[in-house]
């Protein structure tokens, strides 16, 4: 053999170990993942509560498999065609084999695990609980929760480097990068975002260069206003930093081609060579296609655009680098693209439309940043209120302070807003056509600027949006999982005695006292004067306690940090029930109760007490 030829074939064959080492390198959570040979894709499918299996040679659907309530992150179990889902909805991790769907465990977890890698070779998952900010590790094999650590707040994205040892995690509601030693549980490093930095889901690690790369937005609160409050960015980490300054740069992608404007970053991913990432948007309904440079200046560049079907939430590149494959969670389909081309080749449903299309076509409306909802493409209701959580924030709006609800319930708690000065959904088109979204609106013609003016029936797309705003459901509390504590169950006392008087206005079961009568009762309990910009108090919607446990900050205005900080720093006169007559061990009791709501279902007790739910 002539010595060239040895010198090409060494050559191949180290090329050939290092590409087959970057395909297995690093693991990052996603609703959607690829075999490590592959063979098959596997995603969630949040709104049907299932899993389902795509033969990628043949494009086929191979089966779908039943997982519970809003299953969320996936990853396979190393190289092998097992899977481990995060069931958000139903608290547990389920490990499935996608090749003949069996389930094989059904691991309980506290509370809304979201985000799961696994190690090179299988043998351990890693999962993130949301709510609760914790890291538990869990024996693939035996099901079994090996240890558990705290991780930052809200975590979400994970990605574990190829040492399987060093574990990034994205912080959903601040957009901070921490990562950890998966063995010791020791933080490492750690990369602030700007106060800013919101909504981030996940994150990717470069097969060869040391960066992360992790979609997500900014809202600023500051600004209600469609031209300034919301912004779509690429953060991109450098997960070797050398000196104390973490570097972390990042790319706006609202200008990233010329004037075009995308909103809500969801998911990324890049071609296992590293030169592509690709970037989907759930609200404007495209991707981008970037080249990564290596210049540690400019990161991405524009390589193509391409439009996509209705809230696209994941995008994965193939192992062989040929094709990327797109989840389309509103059009319930999967769409495979050359990588080649940009050009999609084919389109598998992944599962039935699971609710009416009034609801499905509400919630397009309510995720997408076009037209007819929104003038300048920044801007979604769900830019907000993603999947009808609350986005921590407090926004300055023009009538003062106000801090995002979440819409869990929101059926059953009409007339809205923390001033109750809207008594229907249909409300919101005062929102849509105004300068937060300026949009052309979804009834035809003029509407009277009178809120009490009825919009129900003027519009079917109005009345869609009003449907799917009206369909979240309480979660029960994790606190509650076995009961109320005694601790809760002495605040249960306090709360409901005539001294505290906090169930003359909380009252069950939604703690709230204005359902649903027109116009909305409300109480000045001096929480009016904190805000200097606020322009409709001192009286406020009494609002449900059901969910407290997860939506601080808390009042209108979002001052009180904490649940005791409603009754020891904003109620000095009383006024707000009777709490000052509370030591601190009847606060802490009180405060268990509240965040232990709700501890049961509360829709059969509102039935039975002849409550009406708002529907359309
Ligand atoms: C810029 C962020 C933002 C956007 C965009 C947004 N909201 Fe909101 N939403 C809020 C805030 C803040 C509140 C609390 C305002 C208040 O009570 O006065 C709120 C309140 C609500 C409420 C009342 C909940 C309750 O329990 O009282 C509903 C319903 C709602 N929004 C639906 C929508 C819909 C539908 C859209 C899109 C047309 C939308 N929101 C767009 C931030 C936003
Ligand atoms: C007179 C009616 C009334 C009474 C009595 C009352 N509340 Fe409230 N509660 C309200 C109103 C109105 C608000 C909203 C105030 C605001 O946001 O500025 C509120 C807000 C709250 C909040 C914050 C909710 C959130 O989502 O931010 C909590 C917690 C709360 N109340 C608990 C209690 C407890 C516990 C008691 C008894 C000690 C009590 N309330 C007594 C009317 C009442």
């Amino acid at each position: 053999m002539c010595k060239r030829m040895t010198a090409l074939l060494i050559l191949t064959a180290i090329f050939s170990t290092d590409l087959g080492l970057l395909s297995a390198a690093s693991s990052s959570s996603s609703l959607m993942q690829i075999s490590a040979d592959g063979e098959i894709l596997v995603c969630t499918n949040r709104d049907s509560g299932t899993a389902t299996v795509i033969d990628l040679k043949t494009g086929q659907k191979l089966r779908e498999i039943s997982l519970g309530l809003k299953p969320e992150g996936l990853t396979f179990v190393g190289q092998s065609h097992q899977c481990a889902a995060c069931i958000y909805g139903d608290d547990k991790v389920v490990v499935f084999d996608a090749d003949s769907g069996k389930l094989s465990h059904q691991i309980d977890v506290f509370d809304e695990p979201y985000g799961i890698v696994s190690n090179h070779d299988g043998s351990q998952l890693y999962v993130c609980l949301e709510y609760p900010s914790k890291i538990v590790v869990i024996d693939s094999k035996t099901g079994t929760v090996n240890r558990q650590f705290d991780c930052g707040k809200f975590p979400r994205g994970l990605a574990l480097a190829d040492d399987n040892q060093t574990l990034y995690v994205t912080e959903y509601l601040t957009g901070n990068v921490i990562s950890y030693n998966v063995t010791t549980g020791k933080e490492l490093n750690r990369w602030p975002g700007l106060s800013t930095d919101n909504l981030a889901r996940q994150i990717v690690l470069h097969p060869t260069l040391d960066r992360a790369y992790m979609p997500h937005m900014r809202s600023k609160i500051d600004v209600a206003h469609g031209e300034g409050s919301i912004f779509p960015y690429v953060t991109i980490i450098d997960t070797k930093p050398t000196s104390d300054e973490k570097s972390r740069k990042r790319i706006p992608m609202d200008s990233f081609r010329g004037t075009l404007v995308t909103a809500n970053p969801w998911e990324c991913d890049l071609s296992p060579d590293g030169q592509k990432l690709y970037v989907v948007f759930g609200g404007t309904d495209d991707i981008f296609v970037c080249d990564v440079l290596d210049d540690n200046y400019r990161e991405l560049v524009y390589s193509d655009y391409i439009r996509t079907g209705h809230n696209p939430r994941a995008v994965k590149v193939a192992p062989d680098g040929k094709h990327f494959y797109l989840y389309n969670a509103l059009d319930f389909q999967v769409v495979e693209y050359s990588t080649q081309t940009n050009r999609p080749t084919k389109a598998i449903d992944v599962c039935e439309v699971p609710y009416s299309e009034e609801h499905r076509t509400g919630k397009i409306l309510f995720y997408t940043a076009l037209q007819p909802m929104t003038g300048r493409r920044w801007i979604s209701c769900s830019s907000c209120h993603p999947d009808g959580d609350a986005d921590g924030r407090t926004w300055q709006n023009p009538e003062g302070l106000r801090n995002t609800p979440s819409l869990a319930g929101v059926a059953w708690t009409h007339p809205l807003h923390w001033s109750a000065d809207r008594d229907e959904t249909q409300d919101f088109e005062h929102t849509i056509r105004g300068p937060l979204m300026q949009g052309r609106g979804l009834v035809q013609g003029r509407i009277s600027e009178a809120l009490g003016a009825p919009l129900s029936g003027r519009s079917p797309l109005l009345d869609a949006l009003t449907v799917y705003n009206n369909s979240h459901k309480f979660p029960l509390s994790p606190y509650a999982k076995e009961g109320l504590s005694a601790s809760a169950r002495r605040g249960r006392s306090l709360f409901f005695s005539k001294k505290t008087g906090c169930a003359e206005c909380h009252k069950p079961p939604f703690y709230a006292d204005s359902n649903p009568i027109w116009p909305g009762k409300v109480h000045d309990v001096e929480t009016g004067n904190a805000d200097a910009s606020e322009l409709m108090g001192p009286k406020y919607d009494t609002p449900t306690l059901l969910g407290l446990y997860r939506t601080a900050p808390y009042l209108h205005h979002g001052k009180a940090a904490t649940l005791r900080d409603v009754f020891v720093i904003h109620n000095p006169n009383d006024k707000h029930g009777v709490t000052s007559h509370l030591n601190d061990e009847e606060i802490d009791d009180l405060v268990e109760f509240l965040k232990a709501l709700p501890y049961e279902d509360p829709v059969p007790a509102a039935k039975a007490a002849g409550l009406k739910k708002v529907e359309r």
